[in-house]
């Protein structure tokens, strides 16, 4: 047997084992067991004025290794690519770069470990199901013909439109690229506190790689939400997601399941961001990404690296899902809403974005400048097809906005949900 063989086979096991959990067959006796086995060691613990308690956690205790196909792993701290940077649009945008997290301002992690958010027992309880804790929903394609629902410009690949499906309870403002293979895609992501209107909603602002048709894909995502249920409050969050299966069974937020091997000793998944964007004042963005890269000769795995502006790459390896996403066939950027109250009156009123519709512009809508992808000869490129569109738009909006020719350009997206439009 070769090497690349004893690989695969290793990888089934680690996959198969995560749906076990997943489909609930590894029991949880409660809440104490679930908080121990979420929750590592620390070797220093920093209490935040947010209310979050934030773990340095030996670097090699964190949850990915619970998985004993890491057993052995020895965690790459750089990563062994380079990306060939295109000379990007730089319009002189007055928007700085967001380097700071709220815990960050009382203390910091020492060498050899990592930065977790500590799970408390107060974020389970607010959950309805402890095995659901940590995900999105599942995603269900709407079955209704919602094609009227939908505008915008719908993607292509070269030749063919490609009408996307509209999902159940979830409303979108995207920007699409599809026709390649991607193999990393990233963006700066303007940042905003929009409002969410109730408990069990969430919105976010994100990049999604995704493989795989409607409602059965697997999509790894990186951005910043606000979502009370998982939180526990309404502040502006970074987080990282990856699901193998349109988020039915596989896959969580963060580091709340194995799954993203953390490096970054100065960022923490979950935590908050701040400062953040004002109307027509400073504005503030997060540059993200998310890469899938050759790991050794005979892995793929993936790398969802943060830019910050001292130039270190810091960045998270995202291991466990070798086997996830061998290619990318769609890149999305731009806003998502969670609710049971999107297309149908009465609209929910949480908000996306900054809570302006995309035609408000800048210092006013949401903004994704910069939206590249990353094919196989590892250049960062803005993509040569995209498409733009909204589920619900006259509550959210989309809008790919050129200022001239020869320009780049940039994508606003967002709005208020209910509004004299969308009642
Ligand atoms: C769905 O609605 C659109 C627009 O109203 C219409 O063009 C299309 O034929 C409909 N499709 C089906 C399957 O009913
Ligand atoms: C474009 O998409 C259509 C519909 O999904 C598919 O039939 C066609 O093969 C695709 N073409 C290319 C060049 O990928
Ligand atoms: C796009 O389609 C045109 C016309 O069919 C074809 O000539 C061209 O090679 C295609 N480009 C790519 C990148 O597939
Ligand atoms: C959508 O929301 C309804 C409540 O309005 C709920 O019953 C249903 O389970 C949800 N479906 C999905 C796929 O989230």
């Amino acid at each position: 047997m070769t090497k690349l063989n004893i690989f695969r086979l290793v990888l089934i096991m680690v996959l198969s084992y995560l749906s076990d959990r997943a489909n609930g067959r590894v029991n949880f006796k409660g809440v104490d067991e679930k908080l121990k086995q979420l929750n590592k060691p620390a070797v220093k613990t920093i209490q935040s004025e947010d209310g979050d308690i934030i773990d340095c956690v030996d670097i090699y205790k964190q949850p990915a290794f619970d998985h004993s196909v890491l057993k052995n792993h020895v965690i790459q701290m750089k990563p062994n690519f380079k990306l060939k940077e295109e000379k990007l649009d730089t319009t002189s945008f007055s928007s700085k770069l967001v380097v700071s997290q709220t815990w960050q301002k009382s203390g910091s992690c020492p060498d050899g470990t990592v930065p977790i958010r500590r799970i408390q027992r107060k974020d389970l309880l607010r959950v309805k199901s402890i095995g659901r804790f940590g995900r999105k929903p599942q995603e269900i394609v709407s079955k209704s013909n919602t094609t009227n629902l939908k505008k915008g410009l719908y993607p292509s690949n070269n030749t063919t439109d490609v009408a996307l499906p509209t999902i159940v309870n979830r409303s979108a403002a995207n920007l699409v690229t599809l026709g390649y293979n991607y193999i990393g895609a990233k963006a700066e992501i303007n940042v905003w506190n929009p409002n969410v209107a109730a408990d069990d909603e969430f919105t976010t602002a994100q990049i999604w790689l995704k493989a795989g048709p409607g409602d059965n894909f697997e999509s790894l995502e990186t951005g910043w939400t606000v979502n009370p249920q998982l939180y526990g409050d309404r502040r502006t969050r970074l987080f990282a997601y990856w699901t193998k299966d349109s988020y039915k069974s596989t896959g969580c937020f963060d580091l709340t399941c194995s799954g993203f091997v953390h490096t970054n000793p100065d960022v923490a998944l979950g935590a908050a961001i701040e400062p953040v964007s004002s109307e027509f004042g400073q504005q503030y963005h997060v540059t993200l990404g998310v890469y899938m890269v050759t790991l050794t000769s005979m892995a793929l795995s993936h790398f969802s690296k943060i830019q910050t502006d001292n130039a270190i790459n810091h960045y998270y390896e995202q291991m466990n899902m070798i086997g996830l996403l061998k290619r990318s066939t769609l890149v999305e950027w731009g806003g998502q809403v969670y609710s049971t109250n999107v297309k149908k009156t009465p609209h929910t009123k949480t908000a996306m974005g900054s809570g302006q519709f995309a035609s408000g512009l800048f210092g006013n809508a949401c903004f994704i400048q910069n939206p590249n992808i990353v094919d196989y000869s590892l250049s960062l490129k803005y993509p040569e097809w995209v498409g733009t569109w909204a589920d619900d738009y006259y509550c959210y909006t989309a809008y790919n906005y050129q200022k001239s020719y020869g320009t780049l350009p940039i994508f606003y997206f967002g709005g208020p949900g209910q509004n004299p439009n969308c009642p």
